[in-house]
């Protein structure tokens, strides 16, 4: 216990270190992310003079430590960022289907979706891409002042030493006892040797209890509580040999042969060739223009930045900031337009190495007006007679972190294991969780996955390909040129209509980015043919008006994506972090 206060307060002496930051606005940099011990580890590099990419990768690692539900080596992610001389960029780290993965791999004997291998088995898991994606930025577009081991020691030392833990972590990963009991890895974790749960689950597995009790009475054991210090010193290893070896301290060595051997034992497709073969991708960036800004957000194989820039040019055609915030008209409007963009994702999207995607139609103005006429503003349109447009048919838990710096550099990453904990599965002895990303594929043609998005041929699996994605790590940049905001979410398929709302109400409506995060939002995606609505988003009156116009509903929700992200508005930055979910708002630190 003495333990656990000296380390407690150790933690927050490097949560502090050299400064009393407080969440306002302020003139030198900023971090946005979903760890406040992350962010400050971010910022404590830019006050040593590093850039905001240095501080995004040291960030990114510290991460993979604080936030295991969606930090992550063991996945992959996107980079959309502008550097002090203008250029824009964007990285794909996404991961890869393995050599031997197979276009029917998730389908049963009668050709049916079987959602538990898609899901929770070790051929869920894609090729990680984190670890190239994070060390390419840093060598990249690093300043050259750090070391890769100086910017990965504080991940290091949270992983060696331990952190607090808050109580929404300590909740969750009682939450999740039955998944992690499931996998030796995840157990050594996040059981924490708890003998009452052990023995249950021993006696689960002798079949002694049913399962439903065994739930029942593991459901009733808490594990964790907030403060408690949580260790992990295979990640901590792991880690070491990344900061010593670069890239190859995980596709190749020590930790290639710890992944490969927990999928050799549990059927899982990844193999040692693939680790090698693994390379994240600079991608053109989707630009695009709402009003006077240019929007630069990411292309495929994320189909985020396509349909936000989609979407936008449809609703440039309306007086959005004449209209109410979440009225009946602003929802009509929304709904309908986030109908006609997620028709084309169905179709349309998929990995540019394997698809010709037809992006330069798709954010074209004049497609924009064309798509408009298919929706009426006095009448939901039915989804089932919306498709894809065809006039082109020759072609086919998540975390979002950014940094601004007073030099002009502006990154964003959106990265993730897909579910939280990604599949559950810990890589044994190496101490990172898996990710359960080739659900993003399309398993069979209009069979819905995980976040009931629908795809086809252009998004079905094959060796080597990356799934589609809806992570959208966005900047805006004003008339004058200056980069005015930073944002992404987490969410799977709502992330892109968060995004859409935020930049709605930031640009529209003239909110700072943190009030535009915490408004209510709603969220269509084409099939199912419903408006999905958080609390307080639409009163009464308004529901009765869009039921008029025959809209559907499915039932009131809490939480639609969690976006964090920075403005810059008068040479000064303002964080925006999201309140919702595990999230208290507070994660997002400037100085
Ligand atoms: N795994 C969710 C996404 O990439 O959209």
């Amino acid at each position: 216990m003495k333990k656990n206060i000296l380390l407690n307060i150790l933690v927050c002496f490097i949560i502090f270190l050299g400064s009393c930051s407080k969440n306002v606005a302020n003139k030198n940099g900023a971090v946005s992310s979903t760890s406040k011990i992350a962010s400050q580890v971010g910022v404590n590099v830019l006050k040593q003079g590093g850039n905001a990419f240095d501080a995004l990768v040291a960030t990114g690692f510290a991460l993979a430590v604080t936030s295991p539900a969606n930090g992550n080596l063991g996945g992959g992610g996107f980079l959309v960022a502008r550097t002090s001389s203008g250029e824009i960029i964007s990285l794909d780290f996404r991961e890869k289907a393995p050599r031997s993965s197979f276009e029917k791999m998730f389908l049963d004997e009668n050709e049916n979706y079987d959602k538990e291998i898609a899901l929770y088995s070790h051929k869920s898991s894609g090729v990680p891409g984190t670890v190239d994606g994070l060390i390419k930025i840093f060598e990249d577009y690093g300043s050259g002042k750090f070391t890769l081991q100086q910017i990965i020691e504080p991940a290091i030392i949270l992983a060696k030493n331990g952190f607090p833990l808050e109580e929404a972590a300590a909740y969750s990963f009682d939450n999740y006892k039955f998944e992690f009991l499931e996998d030796k890895g995840s157990t050594d974790i996040f059981i924490n040797s708890n003998d009452e749960v052990l023995s249950l689950k021993k006696r689960f597995t002798n079949n002694d209890i049913e399962e439903k009790e065994y739930k029942e009475r593991l459901d009733a054991i808490d594990i964790w509580k907030e403060g408690d210090i949580f260790v992990q010193k295979d990640l901590s290893k792991t880690l070491e040999r990344i900061a010593i070896n670069g890239r190859m301290g995980f596709y190749q060595g020590v930790t290639a042969d710890l992944i490969v051997n927990e999928m050799q034992k549990n059927g899982g497709l990844i193999s040692k060739d693939d680790l090698i073969k693994y390379e994240s991708k600079y991608r053109v960036p989707i630009i695009g223009t709402y009003k006077n800004y240019v929007i630069a957000s990411m292309g495929p194989p994320s189909s985020g930045g396509t349909l936000l820039v989609q979407m936008l040019n449809m609703l440039e055609n309306f007086n959005i900031a004449e209209m109410k915030r979440n009225s009946s008209e602003f929802v009509h409007l929304l709904t309908e337009v986030q109908r006609l963009a997620y028709a084309d994702r169905s179709i349309h999207l998929g990995d540019p190495d394997f698809w010709d995607n037809p992006i330069e139609i798709l954010i074209s103005k004049k497609y924009a007006k064309e798509r408009l006429k298919l929706i009426s503003l006095n009448e939901a349109t039915p989804s089932d007679e919306i498709a894809a447009g065809h006039q082109f048919a020759e072609s086919n838990e998540t975390t979002h972190y950014s940094v601004m710096d007073k030099y002009g550099n502006t990154a964003g990453i959106t990265t993730t294991i897909n579910f939280s904990y990604g599949n559950k599965k810990i890589v044994d002895g190496a101490g990172f969780l898996l990710n359960n990303e080739m659900d993003d594929f399309s398993a069979k043609p209009n069979v819905p996955n995980a976040f009931g998005l629908v795809g086809d041929k252009a998004n079905a699996i094959e060796p080597y390909k990356r799934p589609l994605s809806s992570m959208s790590p966005t900047l805006v940049i004003n008339e004058k040129g200056e980069t005015i905001l930073t944002l992404g979410a987490a969410g799977g398929s709502r992330i892109i209509t968060a995004v859409l709302q935020i930049i709605l109400s930031v640009i529209d409506h003239d909110l700072t980015i943190q009030k535009a995060i915490d408004h209510p939002r709603t969220h269509s995606q084409w099939i199912p043919d419903l408006i999905f609505y958080e609390k307080k988003s639409l009163n009464s009156k308004t529901m009765k008006q869009l039921k008029d116009l025959k809209h559907k509903f499915y039932k009131e929700t809490t939480d639609l994506a969690r976006a964090h992200g920075i403005q810059r508005k008068d040479g000064t930055f303002i964080t925006g972090a999201d309140k919702r979910g595990e999230y208290n708002g507070k994660e997002a630190i400037t100085y």
